[in-house]
């Protein structure tokens, strides 16, 4: 089935978020996967708490914020590796198969596009490095709404760009938090299960489960 657009995630579904300990693992050591999950624990979290309290702070500036309290909670990690850390996340690789999907998706006829939490400057940087400015018609950041996910008027940035209802979009996301608010807002939702995570939020359920992107 085509839909008229194709929306996706970033971090998690196009970009890896744990490229950036995986590129310093070496110095890291032990507690790599540990802070990487961490950092991104608390990343999520920060937003959560922040838009329900209307006290928006940037995506980049809670990125920062996660990663300084991840290191402290592993004073094993140097924290001379701060700055790495949060460089590599400017320029976190794709999963493989994001090119080859997004051009066949393309080939289709379809919108494609990637709605995220990110600010522009961390979307357009990560864009950038994986050379997929070209395949994307556009970038939707929460930045000039200033909450995040899983707020409706998020995903109401995409039907009100596109001027269609909210079933017209396949959105694909990684995060099953994210599945569940796009399945709340109406869109068809595809969820990236990756890591073959169990199913939460039942009555908000995915229409669609994949492995990774290739079968869109
Ligand atoms: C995104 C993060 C939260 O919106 O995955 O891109």
């Amino acid at each position: 089935m085509t839909h008229a657009a194709y929306v996706f995630d970033a971090y998690g579904t196009l970009f890896d978020v744990h490229a950036a300990v995986r590129r310093h693992a070496g110095e890291i050591g032990p507690d790599g996967p540990a802070l990487s999950e961490l950092w991104r624990a608390k990343q999520l979290e920060y937003s959560w708490v922040r838009s329900l309290m209307g006290r928006y702070l940037d995506f980049w500036t809670l990125t920062e914020q996660a990663l300084d309290y991840a290191m402290k909670r592993m004073p094993s990690v140097d924290a001379a590796l701060r700055e790495p850390l949060l460089e590599a996340y400017w320029r976190l690789d794709c999963y493989p198969e994001v090119p080859g999907v997004l051009k066949a998706l393309k080939a289709r006829g379809a919108r494609l596009a990637i709605l995220s939490n990110g600010s522009p400057s961390m979307l357009a940087s990560a864009v950038n490095n994986a050379a997929l400015g070209d395949l994307l018609d556009d970038v939707f950041s929460v930045d000039d709404l200033r909450t995040f996910k899983t707020a409706p008027t998020v995903y109401e940035l995409v039907t009100t760009a596109y001027r269609v209802y909210p079933d017209a979009v396949s959105f694909q996301s990684s995060n099953r938090w994210d599945v569940a608010g796009a399945t709340a807002y109406g869109f068809r939702s595809v969820w990236i299960n990756r890591t073959s995570m169990p199913d939460e939020y039942p009555d908000l359920g995915p229409d669609v489960i994949l492995p990774s992107l290739d079968g869109l």
